[in-house]
């Protein structure tokens, strides 16, 4: 039996304008995590949800679902040409379709239970890659931003298309992420912004670079420690989140609940709508954070130390 596990994620700052080819920065949340067990046994190559209560025979599955995808891509890059009899069973503690990565983790985790239970390697590029086109799936036109930080597992500062760049964090922080509980699929959100986007391209480009502007501020006040600067940034990245028309009257309470209990900083983290928030939180801050959280409307709260 291999088994392999995959962090959730958030995104801290970009979230839209990283689709139009500007910066973002996300960071794993490994409170939460996707673990695959891989085993030979049944026929053909079955996938157990656990949490789902759901198994399926991949062959059987259409061409293009995730599983199916993740599984033959898997196969065909180790160069396995014959169906081996598998057992892949899945087991999840990231909630689905909330901005967290549920998705990504997953492939990663299947990627990696097979490749090692098959005796092959991948580096980091191609795993990452191959839970891209899954992804695909899931949210229609992804940045890429997901894959690369769940696979990598360490704070990414990504640009479409270009090397992702993982940096380090000078003064650990803590994050308060809070679930609104209104599910907001991904493609959806990304699909009205980008009918927005062909309306008043002009408008949607100042938006999105003055967006991209502050996440290059974002990596340096995470590189250098400037905590403070870092939830001043939060605020003006939501205030353009706004703008774009991605926030939500549920989100909005659970912001100004998080600032007025002390939050540095905060805003949406993903495609928005609905999904869920996060804060700039202190050590002495973070139960007061939580709790206001809880108050205004949270269904969930994870705290997190990005480090
Ligand atoms: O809600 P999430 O975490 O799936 O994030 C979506 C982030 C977007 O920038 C809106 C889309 C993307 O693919 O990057």
């Amino acid at each position: 039996m291999t088994v392999a596990s995959a962090p959730g994620k958030v995104i801290l700052f970009g979230e839209h304008a990283v689709v139009y080819g500007r910066p973002a920065i996300a960071v794993p949340v490994t409170q939460v995590q996707a673990t695959v067990e891989v085993q030979e046994e049944g026929r053909g190559i079955r996938v157990v949800a656990q949490d789902l209560d759901e198994v399926y025979q991949v062959e059987r599955l259409p061409p293009s679902h995730p599983f199916r995808l993740i599984v033959t891509k898997t196969l065909k890059r180790l160069e396995i040409e014959e169906l081996p009899d598998l057992t892949i069973s899945i087991r999840s503690s990231i909630p689905m379709a909330r901005g967290l990565g549920s998705g990504a983790a997953v492939s990663a985790a299947m990627v990696q239970a097979l490749t090692s239970h098959l005796g092959g390697e991948l580096t980091l590029e191609e795993i990452s890659a191959l839970v891209y086109e899954a992804d695909v799936f899931y949210h229609g036109t992804p940045s890429g931003i997901d894959n690369t930080v769940i696979v990598y597992q360490k704070p990414v500062y990504f640009v479409k298309g270009h090397e992702p760049y993982t940096f380090a964090v000078k003064r650990p922080f803590w994050l308060a992420i809070a679930d609104s509980g209104v599910v907001s699929p991904t493609r959806i959100a990304v699909g009205d912004v980008r009918l927005a986007w062909q309306r008043d391209k002009g408008r949607y480009e100042r938006l999105f670079d003055a967006i991209g502007t502050i996440a290059d501020q974002a990596r340096w006040a995470i590189e250098e420690g400037e905590l403070e600067q870092l939830g001043l940034l939060m605020d003006e990245n939501q205030r353009l989140l706004r703008q774009i028309d991605v926030s939500s009257p549920e989100l909005e309470a659970l912001i100004v609940a998080a600032r007025r209990a002390g939050a540095k900083g905060a805003k949406l983290s993903g495609a928005g709508r609905g999904g869920n928030m996060i804060a700039i939180v202190e050590e002495e801050t973070k139960g007061a954070v939580v709790d206001a959280l809880k108050q205004a409307g949270a269904v969930a709260v994870i705290v997190t130390q990005v480090r």
